[in-house]
C-alpha cells in the first residue's frame, strides 16, 4: 500500500516483535508471583500491550487509562486531562504503565505522580519508543524498546490524526507535521 505521507520504514514487525519479546521476558523475570497490572494508555499503545502480552509467562492483569493533553495535534502541552480512568484500585498493587512513545516526557511525568499518590507498591514504565532527544524531563524508563531520533512515527498502534495505527511496521512522516 503507497501512502503519499509516509517516508520509510524504521522498525519491520519482525525487528519490533524481536525487541518486544526481549522485554517481555525481562517483566517476567521481574515480576513472577507479584500479581502485575499492566496499564495499557489509550490508544496507541493497544498494538504494543497486545503483542507484550502474549509473551509474559507469568500472571498479570490489564487495565486501561485514555489521556488527552492539550496542545496542537502534534505537540504535548504538558497539561494532560484524564479521559478514562482506572477501573483497578492500584493500592499495595506493581504496576507497569505501557506506552507507546515518549516525546517531550510531560504526560508520562504527569501520570506517574497520579499513579503514585494513589498508594502503589510500586510503578514503572514501558515504553516501546523514546525521543531522547525531545525529552523535556526526565522519565525513569525501565523498559525502553528503542531509542529515535526526534521524527514523527506512525503505525503499530502509533497514529497521525488517527490514520496508519494498522500499519504492522514502524514508519517515519514524509512532511513533518
Ligand atoms: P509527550 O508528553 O510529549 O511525551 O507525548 C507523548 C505522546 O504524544 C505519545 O504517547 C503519543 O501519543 C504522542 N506522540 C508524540 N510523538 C509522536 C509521534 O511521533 N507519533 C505519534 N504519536 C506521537
Ligand atoms: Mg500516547
Amino acid at each position: 500500500m503507497a501512502e503519499p505521507e509516509i517516508e520509510g520504514t524504521l522498525f519491520t514487525g519482525e525487528q519490533i516483535k524481536a525487541r518486544v519479546d526481549e522485554l517481555a521476558r525481562r517483566i517476567s523475570d521481574d515480576y513472577r508471583g507479584s500479581r502485575l497490572l499492566l496499564v495499557g494508555i489509550l490508544k496507541g499503545a493497544f498494538v504494543f500491550l497486545a503483542e507484550l502480552a502474549r509473551e509474559l509467562d507469568i500472571e498479570v492483569e490489564f487495565d486501561f487509562m485514555a489521556l488527552s493533553s492539550y496542545g496542537s495535534m502534534t505537540k504535548t502541552s504538558g497539561v494532560v486531562r484524564i479521559l478514562k480512568d482506572l477501573d483497578t484500585d492500584i493500592t499495595g498493587r506493581n504496576v507497569v504503565i505501557v506506552e507507546d512513545l515518549i516525546d517531550t516526557g510531560l504526560t508520562l511525568n504527569y501520570l506517574l505522580r497520579s499513579l503514585e499518590a494513589r498508594g502503589p507498591e510500586s510503578v514503572e514504565i514501558c515504553a516501546l519508543l523514546n525521543k531522547r532527544v525531545a525529552n523535556k524531563v526526565e522519565v525513569p524508563i525501565k523498559y525502553e524498546g528503542f531509542s529515535i531520533p526526534d521524527v514523527f512515527v506512525v503505525g503499530y498502534g502509533m497514529d497521525y490524526a488517527e490514520r496508519y495505527r494498522n500499519l504492522p511496521y514502524i514508519a517515519g512522516m514524509k512532511r513533518q507535521p
